[in-house]
């Protein structure tokens, strides 16, 4: 197996936390961290024994296979962009760029450069959404609903609840129905902030599920809870906890039967880069496109309307 050769752009939270993964992983060398802020990336780069960049002309000159963009969101298209120009395979981290035209010019300089953009909507990855999508599987998705909910992230100043949180939510609706949103409606609201804190969407897909999506920050515990009906099921998965049951086998007199799904242990981040690398090395389209990240963008944007993200 050929090592690939690759970096970090971000030595922050999510950044250092993809650093960790990608160091252990099968057939990588992590090249290093990049980061304008030197004390951060020696931070990351020392503890992992990687090399460290200032910016993006001294990442190049070391060579890279992939690359990981994990810096503040306004800085994800340019990034991105400069990287699959330069032949780098990119995982950005989501969502996929600032505005719908930066992520369709990322789309298009993937498909010139031949190299593959995948967006970080690692909750695909979770294992038990994964479980909850196999039980899915041939069934008619009648409804999706998704609470994701919490406190107040104090490192949180530049982007509100629907960009930063219920962005998965969407990009999991669209992978459990396996179907694009038509329809979508959205109340929000600012309660502690310049952005809000506080956002219920309704949607509809193409293919006639509705799904609902509850988020906020105002929250002072953490809950990240979904609920499918399936014409023959109901499924109730606890995202944080990983536990999945299904009910089904519905009977007149009210008996009904349940049973724990099978969740595999493993950690949705390592996932994400497995099925991101395994992508790079069999020519494989990502298994999270730019037109998922565009779509997940687009629809979180309509819910915000004209306010900023
Ligand atoms: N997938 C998830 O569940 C998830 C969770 C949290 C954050 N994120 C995403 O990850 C990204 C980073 O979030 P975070 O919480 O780690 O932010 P953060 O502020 O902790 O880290 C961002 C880092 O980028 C660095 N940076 C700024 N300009 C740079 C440049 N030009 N080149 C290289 N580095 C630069 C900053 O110095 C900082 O260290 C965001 O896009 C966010 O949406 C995703």
């Amino acid at each position: 197996m050929k090592t690939l050769r690759g970096a970090v752009f971000g030595a922050g939270v999510m950044g250092a936390y993809h650093a960790r993964m990608l160091r252990q992983a099968a057939g990588v060398e992590l090249v290093g961290v990049v980061d304008t802020d030197a004390d951060k990336r020696a931070q990351v780069a020392g503890a992992l024994g990687c090399g460290g960049f200032a910016d993006i002309v001294e990442a190049l000159d070391a060579g890279l296979d992939f690359a990981v963009v994990a810096t503040p969101n306004h800085l994800h298209a340019p990034l991105t962009e400069q990287l699959l120009t330069n032949g780098v395979h990119v995982l950005v981290e989501k969502p996929i760029a600032n505005t719908p035209e930066e992520a369709r010019r990322l789309i298009a300089a993937a498909d010139v450069a031949g190299r593959l953009l995948m967006v970080g909507h690692v909750e695909r990855f979770n294992p038990a959404v994964l479980a909850a999508k196999a039980a899915c599987e041939g069934e008619r998705v009648v409804s999706v609903s998704i609470t994701r909910a919490g406190p107040f992230p104090p490192r949180m100043a530049d982007v509100g609840v629907i960009m930063d949180l219920a962005v998965h939510d969407v990009d999991i609706v669209r992978y459990i129905t396996g179907s694009d949103i038509a329809e979508v409606s959205c109340q929000h609201d600012r309660v502690h902030g310049s952005r809000q804190d506080v956002a219920l969407i309704l949607a509809r897909t193409e293919s006639g599920a509705s799904a609902q999506i509850d988020c906020n920050w105002l929250t002072p515990f953490r809950v990240r809870q979904m609920k499918i009906a399936t014409a023959t099921k109901f499924i109730v998965a606890d995202l944080i906890t990983r536990q999945v049951v299904e009910h089904s086998a519905f009977m007149p007199n009210g008996a009904y039967t349940t049973r724990h799904l099978f969740v595999r242990q493993a950690e949705p981040l390592q996932l994400e880069h497995e099925a991101f690398l395994e992508a790079i090395r069999n020519g494989a389209p990502a298994p999270v496109t730019g037109w998922d990240g565009l779509r997940n963008l687009e629809i979180a944007l309509s819910c915000i309307g004209g306010e900023a993200a």
